[in-house]
């Protein structure tokens, strides 16, 4: 009999992986904090609060559950300190990936391939400022992918999405919030399971802990404000959070998490404008390279002074 609950089967079906590594990715679930030396229990003979007994940490977000097809991978970047997702409808294969990175763009591909998806969409969500996005390589390797940003980052793209959009990805999809303030294009990306918020992507809209800086582009403290109160923090409590980056080694937040422990969001407007004027952060090193690369998808050959 396979006791591995019903999300686990696909992914080592479709990867060869085990299922130890599929766990590693499923960051709300309190399965997945098992130690190395539980992996090879069965883990229907492991009850779940000694699961998370076992890790002495509380998770905040257990009771929220993704659908069972739905296949999940959050990949990192040590240079720009940016997530990568990876998002499959395990039913028809198709796949999207949200914020790729140009020089990780072989792993991306490796993974695409062994798990044998489609890639449908490579999704922004923005433009970035710190590294240049993978998506226009990433349409090299698979001609079928379509690259996709908001029309208000300015920048090249096939689909321009916005408010109110979906992203669809076989029998999921993501539904588009425009969350501007960090840049007048940021969106955050949400799933829903069962009539409720699942899954967010903030992009650096919100941060763990933190949140996107607003002093270039065409960042706007007040503006930001407003966007992660009114369209991310009015989500349920346990929804699980995933920012674009991370600089402290953490994956995932919460909106409980954020709204009781966010120094910068948990403070009125005007005091959180007074905390991001006050920051005084060095000039973006990459900004100059990035930027103008990712007005173009991240197509090198295609940027005008070439
Ligand atoms: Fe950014």
């Amino acid at each position: 009999m396979n006791v591995l609950p019903r999300f686990l089967r696909h992914a080592p079906r479709l990867s060869g992986l085990c299922p130890a590594v599929a766990l590693s990715t499923l960051a709300h679930r309190p399965i997945r904090l098992v130690p190395a030396c539980c992996q090879n229990r069965t883990l229907q003979n492991v009850p779940r609060s000694r699961l998370v007994q076992h890790t002495g940490v509380r998770c905040m977000a257990s009771s929220v559950q993704i659908p069972s097809d739905l296949l999940f991978r959050q990949l990192f970047d040590y240079q720009s300190y940016t997530y990568t997702y990876l998002l499959a409808d395990c039913q028809t294969q198709e796949a999207i990936l949200i914020d790729p990175v140009l020089e990780l763009v072989n792993r991306d591909t490796h993974l695409i391939e062994d798990l044998q998806l489609n890639l449908k969409f490579a999704v922004n969500t923005h433009c970035h400022a710190d590294h240049i996005t993978g998506t226009g390589e990433l349409k090299k390797r698979f001609p079928s992918c379509k690259s996709m940003i908001s029309k208000d980052s300015g920048a090249k793209a096939d689909v321009y999405i916005k408010e109110g959009d979906r992203v669809v990805f076989g029998n999921k999809e993501l539904n588009v919030l425009s969350t501007p303030g960090h840049t007048n294009g940021c969106l955050t990306f949400v799933l829903h399971h069962d009539g409720r918020p699942v899954l967010a992507f903030t992009g650096d809209a919100l941060l763990i802990r933190g949140c996107g800086r607003t002093d270039f582009q065409e960042g706007c403290s007040a503006t930001l404000y407003e966007s992660v109160h009114k369209k991310i923090l009015c989500m349920p409590a346990d929804t699980p959070l995933y920012p674009a980056h991370d600089y402290t080694g953490q994956t995932c937040t919460s909106v409980r998490e954020e709204k009781a422990y966010n120094a910068r969001l948990t403070k009125t407007k005007e005091e959180f404008i007074g905390i991001m004027e006050r920051l005084n952060l060095p000039y973006p090193k990459a900004i100059d390279k990035s930027l103008p690369a990712n007005m173009v998808c991240g197509v090198l050959e295609d940027l005008p002074n070439k």
